[in-house]
């Protein structure tokens, strides 16, 4: 399950700075950062995806792309970040589509095949951080069978945090 993943209807694969345009057209959709004051510029997502290229160096991985195979649309990102909570460093199990490609299942779609390659790079549980109120958040991590494990504060508020065991 080395990258890029092939899954039924998509591929997973690193990101690479040729990415910019698609990648600032998810992150343009105000649907997507909703927690943000505002969506993000051209330049914002150029940090973003200077950063996450950086993590794939220096953490052996981060977040993917997400392209639909048929038709070779960049439409969001799923992927492993490690993130500090409450002082433990987990990686946390994120996933982001543009608007216009929820109610498809391609954010669990990805997922799977994300946690295949996680167990792959030998992690041994991943965890999700999800806003209390983010309903379509919480039912990807449902579908992949995450177990929620307790209420935290991050980031400034209360998330829930969901795991899953990948023994
Ligand atoms: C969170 C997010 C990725 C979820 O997207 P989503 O499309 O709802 O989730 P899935 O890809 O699992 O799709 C599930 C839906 O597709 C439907 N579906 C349609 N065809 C399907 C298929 N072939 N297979 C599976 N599900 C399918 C399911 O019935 C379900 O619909 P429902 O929401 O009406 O129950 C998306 O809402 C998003 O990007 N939000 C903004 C960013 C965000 O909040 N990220 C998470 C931060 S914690």
């Amino acid at each position: 399950m080395t990258l890029p993943l092939h899954t039924e209807r998509l591929i997973v694969r690193e990101f690479t700075a040729a990415d910019l345009d698609a990648l600032a057209m998810v992150f343009a959709d105000p649907a997507v950062l909703w927690w943000e004051p505002a969506p993000y510029t051209r330049e914002q997502t150029r940090s973003w995806l200077e950063v996450t290229l950086e993590r794939y160096r220096d953490d052996g991985c981060a977040e993917y792309a997400v392209v639909v195979a048929f038709t070779g649309d960049l439409i969001g990102d799923c992927g492993p970040t490690y993130r500090e909570v409450e002082g433990r460093r987990l990686p946390e199990l994120g996933w982001d589509l543009r608007s216009d490609a929820w109610g498809h299942g391609y954010a669990t779609e990805a997922a799977r095949g994300v946690l295949s390659h996680a167990a792959e790079l030998g992690l041994t549980r991943v965890y999700s951080l999800i806003a209390p109120q983010n309903e379509r958040s919480r039912g990807v991590a449902r579908r992949l069978g995450m177990i929620l494990e307790r209420d935290v504060l991050w980031s400034g508020g209360p998330h829930e945090l969901w795991a899953l065991d990948l023994r």
